[in-house]
């Protein structure tokens, strides 16, 4: 497609003297063409002519087969051979991908859990956006680092503690890890919020006096927390290589807390900050255009959320120097994103582009047909359950076939986060485990299955010698070309608006084209020449439904 534009906007300057900035469209209605382009109406206005008159001379003057019509469209047509060759001349290993962000450094930080808790659905789409942003970026030539932003700042040890004492042991600790710290982190917390209604204080001193016993370094609390901390660490770990997905640095709330405290007394001494009448500090916004000033230290003069973020922007702009940082989470978050971007700008960070890539939640289908946050009776689903049960029906969707583990948990992983990319990201998304294993209609295992399918045939011809493939017309597979030759625009659309579920409904099309495409195009039982050229094009298709499926964090099974 770039061929054709730079060909239209050559004839523009040859003809007019001016640079226009050629937009082709795919008309839906192949009557219209196989491009279409509406520049003559631009120009018309800008020259005083008539655009019909206008698309005349640039169509008459183009190598392509063209028509003019409507109010001044120029509709290009080209043959599915000619289709071929342009997709040819731009083919390459890394076809899609584009050097936007060349020399240019981008942080992506996801999925940013608390350690508190058991890993639950709540971060599951932190997870899955970060990790198709980090691929988009790496698609688009940035340099990218990634960064896991752990919440374990607060009173999580204090809590654990005083709860390990009082409702718990190392046995059960043993036996059931980080579930056991969840429960004794729930309980305690309930046990804390009693306490406190009825005016006692027992505890919540309990809680106080095992952080400060941490912070001088008493043994018996260094010894829990690093084993609280490696248990929660631990699962964290687990469940992110069960999601196949990694981050390089795991700098969370914790590392940045002391950091922030100096910053805040730094700002204050230099007038940035102001302290309220009780001792509290905050952020004024106003000249950034937010009415609402960030609390940036308590008055008993604890770290805030803010507090350990204001430190983690600084850091990140002194070790890694980046361009652009981009913050996978979710909506609920998003005034809170705006204030921290106004304070980087007051704080003098304002040459780094910051993002918040927020998404909506995840809706729940339940019996009776009703939508709600995904929950369970219990309050959370956990992870590790969600993707047992994925995996399950993974194993039943392929029953019957040899199918390894390794590509049921592909399977698995594929009905899971494609459904996250069933529509734009800020909208809330309904999981219904029917829909998101269907094999037809918009799942991630249909897409993966069309794959599967091309590969077969690719493998079953592993041997078959390609012919050139000049002397075959394409048409039957223009459909597919003309798709594919879309790609490199709907990746460089997915990064710039930071929308991967555009990729994700590309994978979708053509996985459909491709179904419609083998109902009437053996492969196998075609002659030499035909053979050899629906080849040359399911080898690019399979390239390209490999490809966008990796940016979505999704991998093709062997078979399913
Ligand atoms: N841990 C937080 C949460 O789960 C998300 C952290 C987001 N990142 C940040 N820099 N504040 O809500």
């Amino acid at each position: 497609m770039e061929k054709v534009v730079a060909d239209v906007e050559k004839v523009v300057f040859e003809l007019f003297s001016e640079r226009v900035e050629v937009k082709l469209t795919v008309p839906e209605d192949i009557a219209h063409g196989d491009f279409s382009t509406n520049v003559a109406m631009q120009l018309a206005g800008k020259l005083k002519q008539n655009p019909r008159a206008l698309a005349q001379a640039i169509a008459g003057k183009l190598n392509y087969d063209t028509e003019v019509a409507g109010p001044g469209f120029i509709n290009v047509r080209l043959s599915g051979l000619e289709l071929t060759k342009l997709l040819d001349e731009n083919w390459s290993e890394t076809y899609g991908e584009n050097n936007d962000g060349a020399g240019k450094t981008v942080i992506v930080e996801y999925p940013s859990q608390n350690m508190a808790k058991p890993y639950s659905v709540g971060h599951l789409r932190p997870g899955n956006q970060g990790w198709a942003a980090r691929n988009l970026m790496l698609a688009t030539g940035w340099k990218v680092i990634t960064d896991n932003h752990l919440g374990d700042y607060g009173t999580p040890f204090g809590v654990w503690m005083t709860g390990f004492k009082k409702l718990s042991s190392d046995e059960a600790l043993e036996r059931n890890g980080v579930y056991e710290l969840g429960r004794i982190y729930i309980e305690t917390k309930k046990l804390l919020k009693t306490e406190e209604k009825s005016g006692g204080s027992e505890l919540a001193s309990a809680v106080q006096s095992w952080l400060l016993k941490l912070e001088s370094g008493d043994a018996e609390a260094v010894k829990y927390s690093q084993k609280f901390n490696e248990v929660s660490l631990g699962h964290i770990h687990d469940v992110m290589e069960r999601l196949r997905i990694s981050t390089d640095y795991e700098l969370g709330e914790s590392f940045f807390a002391p950091k922030g405290k100096a910053a805040v007394e730094k700002y204050l001494a230099e007038g940035v900050f102001k302290k309220n009448a009780d001792g509290s500090v905050v952020c004024e916004l106003d000249e950034q255009g937010v009415d609402v000033p960030i609390l940036v230290q308590k008055s008993n003069g604890a770290a805030l959320y803010a507090t350990t973020d204001l430190a983690t922007m600084l850091y990140r702009a002194n070790e890694f120097k980046p361009d652009r940082i981009i913050h996978a989470v979710g909506a609920e978050q998003k005034f809170y994103f705006e204030q921290l971007f106004a304070m980087a700008k007051k704080i003098g960070l304002g040459d780094i582009q910051m993002d918040h890539l927020w998404f909506g939640i995840i809706d729940q289908l339940n019996e009776d047909g009703t939508r709600e946050k995904m929950s369970s009776r219990k309050g959370v689903v956990l992870m590790e359950e969600l993707l047992d049960h994925a995996e399950a029906e993974a194993r039943r969707v392929v029953e019957g076939r040899e199918v390894s583990e390794d590509d049921v948990k592909k399977i698995a992983l594929g009905a899971i986060k494609f459904s996250d990319f069933m529509a734009d990201r800020r909208t809330n998304i309904l999981f219904d485990w029917k829909t998101i294993f269907a094999l037809t209609g918009f799942s991630g295992p249909y897409v993966q299955y069309a794959t599967v399918r091309v590969n077969k045939i690719l493998e079953t011809n592993r041997d078959f010698e390609l012919m050139s493939f000049e002397s075959y017309d394409f048409e039957a597979e223009k459909s597919l070309v003309k798709l594919l030759l879309e790609y490199p625009d709907i990746v460089r659309h997915s990064a710039n608006l930071l929308e991967p579920h555009r990729l994700a409904f590309f994978a979708h099309i053509l996985a459909k084209a491709l179904n419609q495409y083998y109902e009437n195009n053996p492969v196998n039982s075609a002659d030499d020449s035909t053979r050899s050229a629906r080849l040359v094009v399911l080898k690019k298709v399979s390239q390209v439904m490999t490809h966008a499926l990796s940016i979505l964090g999704i991998e093709v099974p062997s078979r399913m």
